[in-house]
């Protein structure tokens, strides 16, 4: 096991404190620690919006933090109360990679739902919401006709972002949807586009999309700032600041994971948070 998702234990003696530093050589490196702890105002507030969004009043949330703060972790766990209450979710992962397609992490959200969905959800949606994307999306190319064909030079930016915007408000109709777009900072341009558009399309439907992104990124100065400030327009848009834990947040995470450690002596006592982690305390 790498250790970039492991919490490290250092056995030292001295005062118990947090690091950032690389390991020394006495080193114990842990799992990865399934209990989440803390961010209960966090939860909170994305638990309120969503029951106004089950309600009928969708959303756009921008999460904002440091690299390792916590924001794909709080998504995570959001995803999985959402789909406890029988919420459908996607997940779409930007990419920093050079020649990831237009629209990628949408594409990979859209994915996931028609292939939870099956063939005959696939099958019964409207071709004119089908054709335009189905250059984009292949499951959707099977089911479009002719006149709707895949890579439709005539199709206009208006078309695609109103074939997106349907395909999820046909998926919300069945259930309240939550979408997470993770990693926004190195989101394409016509992702972020669709984002904007798509703000001011769901304020009546049940659909919530969750953006996460790094506030240290330089790119967040640029063309995700312009489009945050674009989203700011929208009444149904909110950005939340994730700071560092508590120390008792801290404490509480660090003994969910020490009692984890096979072998740990009662001499463990320099404790780390996993490589890239912010733990630092807010209060
Ligand atoms: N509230 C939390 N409780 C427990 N572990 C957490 C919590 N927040 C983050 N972590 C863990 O810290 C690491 C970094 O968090 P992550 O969500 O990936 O940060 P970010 O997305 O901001 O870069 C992950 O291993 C994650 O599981
Ligand atoms: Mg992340």
């Amino acid at each position: 096991m790498g250790r970039s998702g492991g919490l490290v234990i250092e056995n030292q003696s001295g005062p118990a404190h947090l690091s950032t530093d690389d390991p020394g050589p006495q080193t114990t490196v842990l799992s990865p620690g399934d209990s989440f702890i803390g961010r209960a105002d966090e939860n909170d507030q994305l638990d309120r919006l969503f029951s106004e969004v089950i309600s009928g009043k969708g959303c756009v949330v921008m999460i904002l933090g440091e690299p390792g703060i916590g924001k794909t972790r709080l998504t995570r766990e959001m995803t999985a109360r959402a789909n406890s209450l029988g919420a459908a979710t996607a997940w779409g992962q930007c990419r920093d990679i050079e020649g990831t397609p237009p629209y990628w992490p949408w594409i990979q959200a859209i994915r996931g739902l028609l292939d939870d969905r099956g063939t005959d959800f696939v099958s019964s949606l409207p071709r004119s919401v089908t054709g335009p994307l189905a250059a984009l999306i292949p499951t959707l190319a099977n089911v479009t006709a002719d006149s709707h064909a895949a890579g439709n030079e005539n199709l206009s930016q208006f078309q695609l972002l109103e074939s997106f915007s349907q395909l999820l408000k046909i998926v919300a109709n069945e259930a309240p949807l939550l979408v997470v777009l993770d990693d926004l900072h190195w989101a394409d341009q016509a992702s972020l586009g669709l984002l904007e558009y798509l703000a001011g399309e769901i304020t009546s439907a049940r659909i919530m999309v969750v953006g996460t992104a790094r506030t240290v990124d330089p790119k967040i100065a640029g063309k995700l700032a312009a489009s945050m400030a674009e989203l700011a327009r929208q009444p149904g848009f909110s950005r939340m600041k994730l700071g560092g834990m508590s120390r008792e947040e801290i404490g509480r995470l660090i003994v969910g994971e020490a009692d984890g450690v096979r072998g740990a002596d009662s001499q463990t006592r320099f404790i780390r948070p996993p490589r890239g982690t912010r733990f630092s305390p807010s209060r």
